[in-house]
């Protein structure tokens, strides 16, 4: 049986996946300046503060409406956000979906991989979930690389799953469960 709760924070050194706060609106901006991410995600595509505001909000009502945990992913020295992560639940008991994006000026550096890391390590382990799994573009090389860096495993691709962009497209399918610890 999945609780809905967030973790507490994560870290290992580097990174830290936290929950958002009021003082992350920079990072939610940033990301609405950039192209893809307010594609596939609730991000504003034109920022104002209310609209970052309202972000920040959506965010911690996905706990309460158990539609999954949505965190910030901060550097751990300076506590600045620069992405994003969540765990959204599935219909099927157990299983969530994990989602992410990091701000153009801080890819690169490793920061996706380290917070999937954390997260899928506590979602399978303290968050009680059984599976975590991701559907990416089949285009998106660099999500796909960052889960396979995370150990995650590719299961194969639905035709025209999703719509993004405005476009009907395939989604590659990965995951991670219990039994794959210490792979
Ligand atoms: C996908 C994303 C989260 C990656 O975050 P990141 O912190 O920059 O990840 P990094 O580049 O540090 O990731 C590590 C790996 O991906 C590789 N990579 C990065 N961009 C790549 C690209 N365009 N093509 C192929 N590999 C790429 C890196 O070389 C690195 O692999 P390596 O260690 O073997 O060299 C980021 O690009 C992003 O936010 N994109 C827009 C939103 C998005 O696509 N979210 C995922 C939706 S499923």
């Amino acid at each position: 049986m999945t609780t809905l709760a967030y973790p507490p924070p994560l870290d290992d050194g580097v990174v830290r996946v936290r929950p958002w706060h009021d003082g992350d609106l920079r990072c939610v901006e940033q990301a609405s300046q950039d192209p893809t991410i307010p594609l596939g995600t609730t991000v504003p595509a034109r920022y104002t503060e209310e609209e970052g505001r309202a972000y920040l909000a959506r965010q911690h009502a996905r706990l309460t409406s158990g539609q999954g945990i949505s965190l910030a992913i901060a550097c751990l020295d300076t506590d600045e956000a620069v992405g994003h992560i969540n765990l959204m639940t599935r219909p099927q008991r157990g299983v969530a979906g994990i989602g992410y994006w990091v701000v153009p000026a801080a890819r690169r550096q490793g920061v996706a991989p380290r917070a999937i890391a954390l997260l899928t390590a506590w979602g399978l382990g303290a968050g009680g979930f059984a599976r975590v799994e991701a559907w990416v573009d089949p285009d998106n090389h660099a999500s796909q690389r960052v889960l396979e860096l995370c150990g995650y495993l590719l299961e194969g691709r639905l035709r025209s799953f999703l719509t993004f962009g405005g476009r009907r497209t395939d989604v590659l399918v990965y995951s991670r469960v219990t039994a794959d610890a210490g792979r």
